[in-house]
């Protein structure tokens, strides 16, 4: 059963309806981006997006394209350029009233086998846009955090003000973006908000290559009859949220008008945990009442570098500041997700 949706994000999406505003989704062609870019475009926004297609692909914009229809997505500029060239990071953001910053080498093991990559688009592209995004004198900057922020910090559930030693470079660099914001915000009087997203899903997240998240890399793994690799003993457990959660919480962020709202970061999540056991057994149940029955089982191997082993979120400063609300839980998002998966699969097999 989906939650309600809270009254802050309603009343949000009549009034923007009635009076659009510019944003721009940077990292539009990947999975978070592209479901901004649909919300927005749903809305009537007027969106522009940038993206290098480094981890992103054309056919999220097209499947976007789809399902907003030719005369919502006649309000979309497209940009396509990498953030690590500040003259680029300029031209978009002019005329700006909102910037979604999304657009970053994400994955943990990737920031592992090359920091110096992840660490030039991560900060040095971030850096960038900040600076342009000050320079054009946007009304705000929400960006996207990360729950990795959190490193070894043993507590549970995860609040924002308490975080621990950080165990990979790409925890490094989301932590930096929350510093140099808040520096931004200090110095310069921008208006930022950053939001710690805790493992999101949805369709349009790529369950392709070595970097892939579990969610869509073992519905894959389970459709084309795979073997399941579950890193450690399975009883690993993360807050897994549904894109449309994230969705909400930016809008909210971006638009919010608190003072003491401002400035801050934010846990994104559902506060609830759940292990990858209990995960596995979740997706082959989503499949088989979509006719999908498969005799995959988990093969355990080795904990992975880098990886903390609990992760669950304390919503509370969301829910209090901005009024944010999580309208799906994990198994509302697996039941809406599932489909999405499982054509992907299919296009590939
Ligand atoms: N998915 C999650 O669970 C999660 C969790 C915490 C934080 N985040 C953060 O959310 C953001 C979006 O992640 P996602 O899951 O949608 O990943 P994604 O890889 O699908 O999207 C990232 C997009 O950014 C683009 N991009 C990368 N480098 C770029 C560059 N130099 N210039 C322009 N565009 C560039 C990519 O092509 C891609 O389209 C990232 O900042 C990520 O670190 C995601």
């Amino acid at each position: 059963m989906m939650m309600p949706e809270p009254h802050a994000f309603s009343e949000l999406k009549t009034r923007l309806s009635a009076f659009p505003e510019v944003w721009l989704v940077t990292g539009v062609a990947g999975f978070i981006g592209s479901n901004l870019l649909e919300t927005l475009l749903m809305l009537n926004q007027k969106v522009v997006g940038l993206d290098n297609f480094s981890t992103g692909f054309a056919r999220n914009l097209e499947e976007v394209r789809r399902l907003v229809g030719e005369d919502r997505w006649a309000n979309f500029r497209f940009v396509e350029g990498d953030i690590r060239n500040p003259d680029i990071c300029r031209d978009v953001c002019a005329g700006v009233d909102h910037v979604l910053h999304q657009a970053a080498l994400g994955s943990v093991p990737r920031s592992l086998a090359d920091p110096v990559t992840t660490n030039a688009v991560n900060i040095s592209g971030f850096l960038n846009m900040l600076v342009a995004a000050r320079d054009a004198k946007v009304a705000s900057f929400t960006y996207a955090a990360s729950s990795s922020t959190y490193g070894d910090h043993p507590d549970l559930p995860k609040v924002e003000d308490k975080i621990g030693k950080l165990l990979s470079p790409y925890a490094v660099t989301k932590y930096v973006n929350e510093l140099y914001a808040d520096v931004f915000a200090r110095a310069y009087g921008m208006q930022t908000i950053g939001l710690r997203y805790f493992n999101v899903f949805g369709p349009r997240q790529d369950p392709d290559g070595a970097y892939a998240a579990v969610i869509p890399k073992w519905a894959a793994a389970l459709v084309h009859d795979e073997a399941v690799f579950i890193n450690g003993d399975g009883e690993t457990s993360r807050d897994f949220c549904f894109i449309a959660n994230v969705v909400q919480a930016n809008l909210l962020a971006a638009t919010t008008k608190q003072a003491e709202a401002l400035n801050q970061v934010y846990n994104v999540a559902v506060g609830e945990r759940t292990t990858l056991n209990a995960l596995f057994g979740l997706l082959r149940e989503n499949l088989a009442r979509l006719g999908v029955v498969s005799s995959s089982m988990p093969e355990y191997r080795d904990f992975r570098v880098g990886d903390v082993r609990h992760s669950l979120a304390d919503i509370g400063k969301a829910q209090r500041l901005l009024g944010y609300a999580p309208t799906h839980r994990l198994a509302d998002g697996i039941a809406l997700a599932m489909p999405w998966y499982v054509q992907r699969a299919d296009a590939k097999l």
